[in-house]
């Protein structure tokens, strides 16, 4: 299924070099580890701009999918095409934050120098950097809120201010594609609003179609396009409409969950 009217009138158009075609577009496709199939029967289109939560039980292949897109995991069947192209390896139109490590509290690198990792981390030997990467790390800083912090070592920092240095890493390379895998794992509340405003923001100022593996839905339903799940080893997408009702998100996650909608239409999930 795809999105093409789910394009909210928020999403920024396209610029003419940007190229019109869908960001991602899964036909068909299926992953499988050995003999056992992951999952199957992807077919999903998203466009630019567009922001999709990814949802599921733990093990249903949510981060491999991510993979996917990658060009880690390679498909069992199916065709898969990022910006027009299969995926490959260091794409640099995609951004990516995997799923989270907690980084300890005796992790004596500044916010600075990580960010600045996914920059120059590749590359024999390190060295000093340039001006130029250096400008680049601080407007990414900047772009995601971090700048007052960029130069505390990261192991003191909130769960929060941590997320904001890996999506800073994460838009190094200007992508048109951010995935992020578990963004708000072990956030608190007010973090989790503020790292889901700041996506949606950078979502709209640089045109970004951007995936988000989430598990509770409640902090994204005001922001989502549409919503991929994986149900039973198939991949579904749907628009929140179809997708956040009581039935459907019982079934998926196996437990009684209740959708209410509030006076002024507001989704908000509760899980038994
Ligand atoms: N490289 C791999 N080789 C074999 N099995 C894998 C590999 N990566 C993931 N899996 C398995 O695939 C399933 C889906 O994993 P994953 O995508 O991490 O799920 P999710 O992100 O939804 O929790 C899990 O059962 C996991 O153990
Ligand atoms: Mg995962």
């Amino acid at each position: 299924m795809s999105f093409p009217s789910l394009l909210r009138g928020s999403a920024p158009q396209p610029t003419p070099d940007s190229g019109s075609g869908p960001v991602v577009a899964f036909e068909d496709a299926a992953v499988a580890f050995g003999q056992r199939t992951i999952w199957s029967s992807a077919n999903l289109e998203l466009g630019p701009g567009e922001f999709v939560g990814l949802i599921g039980p733990n093990g249903t292949g949510k981060s491999t999918l991510l993979r996917v897109l990658l060009g880690q995991v390679p498909l069992a069947r199916g065709s898969v095409r990022v910006l027009g192209q299969p995926p490959g390896r260091g794409n640099p139109a995609i951004g990516y934050v995997p799923q989270r490590r907690t980084l300890g509290a005796d992790l004596a690198v500044r916010g600075f120098d990580l960010v600045m990792l996914g920059l120059v981390g590749d590359r024999w030997g390190f060295g000093p950097a340039s001006a130029a990467e250096r400008h680049t790390v601080e407007e990414a800083l900047e772009a995601v809120g971090a700048s007052a912090y960029a130069y505390r070592p990261v192991g003191l920092l909130s769960g929060g201010e941590q997320q904001r240095l890996q999506i800073a890493q994460a838009l190094l390379t200007h992508p048109r594609l951010l995935l992020l895998d578990e963004p708000l794992a072990s956030l608190d509340l007010k973090s989790q609003h503020e790292i889901v405003h700041l996506v949606e923001r950078l979502r709209v100022e640089r045109c970004m179609t951007v995936i988000m593996v989430a598990h509770d839905l409640n902090p994204l339903l005001e922001m989502l396009d549409g919503i991929v799940f994986i149900l039973k080893g198939q991949v579904v997408a749907g628009s929140l409409d179809e997708v956040v009702r009581s039935d459907l998100l019982s079934e998926l996650y196996d437990t009684p969950v209740h959708v209410h909608v509030t006076s002024d239409g507001h989704r908000f999930v509760v899980g038994a």
